[in-house]
């Protein structure tokens, strides 16, 4: 047999293991979920959803740009690899596309702005923060302001936010507010073994475009809006477990999340520190 035709052969068969294990693991992780008593399904969330996307997407440059805008906040490391460091998507956050009530949606939040920023002490464009989260939640690199991808975001976020007749207005803006408690981290690494482990990993690492990683080199970093127990808290008591959401309590969710911020994660980077 030729040579060239050998190494064909062979690297087909290593893709089709890669591939089968690939699926395996999938299986695998899926089947765990259906594990779950009380499986509160997803759509439960979703009927409680009083918002909508516009049914539509404008033809033209505009709906290229919005779509582009849509396909990087889903899949932020795939569409804006070159500004991304973590192996984290704006959805993975804002979830459902910046939808989901009480997950810092992005739904109209585009007349929020200009508004006063704490962290940077003076008033911030909405290009700002979308700066802050790449350099912050995504351990990135700031985009060109006047670039595509930035373009794109403001766009989609814009497109998401536009009302149409008879729709209610959107709620569940920012996080659930969650009282001050004392967290244990003790009592969260059970939490986690039990309800997070199963999809986010056991040491944190998620699984690339499905999970995404908690803590470890391709997580966000802690000058992330997520960084600080009582955010992720506030995050996780109403949004996770994903599959079972609102199933934690207060202290659970602070006890889970004291134990995520005892794991290593990327340092910010203070050369970044002005956005
Ligand atoms: C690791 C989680 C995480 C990721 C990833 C993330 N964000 Fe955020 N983002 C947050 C949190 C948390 C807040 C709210 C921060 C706060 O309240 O201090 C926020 C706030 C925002 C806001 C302001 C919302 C408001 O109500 O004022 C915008 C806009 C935003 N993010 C855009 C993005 C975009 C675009 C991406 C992807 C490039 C992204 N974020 C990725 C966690 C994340
Ligand atoms: C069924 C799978 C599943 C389980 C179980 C689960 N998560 Fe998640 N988690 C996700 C998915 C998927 C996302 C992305 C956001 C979304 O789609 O809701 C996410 C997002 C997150 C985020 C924000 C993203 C980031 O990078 O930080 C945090 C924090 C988080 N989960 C913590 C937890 C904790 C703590 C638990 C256990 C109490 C848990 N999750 C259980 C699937 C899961």
């Amino acid at each position: 047999m030729r040579r060239p035709l050998m190494i064909s052969i062979i690297a087909m068969i290593v893709l089709l293991y890669g591939g089968a294990i690939a699926v395996g693991l999938h299986v695998k992780n899926l089947r765990h979920l259906t594990q779950y008593p009380n499986n509160m399904a997803r759509n439960e969330s979703f009927q409680r959803l009083a918002w909508t996307p516009p049914s539509t997407i404008p033809g033209g440059k505009l709906g290229d740009s919005i779509r582009r805008g849509q396909a990087i906040f889903n899949e932020t490391p795939l569409f804006a690899s070159h500004f991304a460091g973590a192996k984290v998507s704006c959805a993975n956050c804002h979830a459902e596309g910046g939808i989901q009530p009480f997950a810092s949606g992005v739904v109209g939040v585009g007349a929020t702005f200009p508004q006063f920023n704490q962290r940077a002490g003076h008033v911030i464009s909405l290009e700002d923060r979308i700066q802050e989260c790449f350099v912050r939640s995504e351990n990135g690199k700031p985009l060109d302001y006047k670039g595509p991808e930035m373009r794109a975001i403001v766009d989609y976020i814009t497109w998401l936010s536009t009302p149409e007749p008879g729709r209610k207005p959107y709620i569940g803006r920012g996080l659930v507010k969650i009282a001050d408690l004392t967290p244990d981290p003790v009592r969260g690494k059970a939490i986690y073994a039990a309800q997070c482990a199963g999809c986010h990993g056991e040491n944190g690492e998620g699984e690339p475009h499905v999970f995404p990683p908690l803590w470890g080199p391709d997580s966000f970093n802690d000058g992330a809006g997520m960084h600080g127990v009582k955010k992720m808290a506030a995050f996780v008591q109403h949004n996770m477990p994903q599959n079972r959401m609102g199933m934690l309590t207060a202290q659970e969710a602070y006890d889970v999340s004291a134990y995520i911020h005892e794991q290593p994660r990327p340092a910010f980077n203070l050369v970044y520190k002005n956005f």
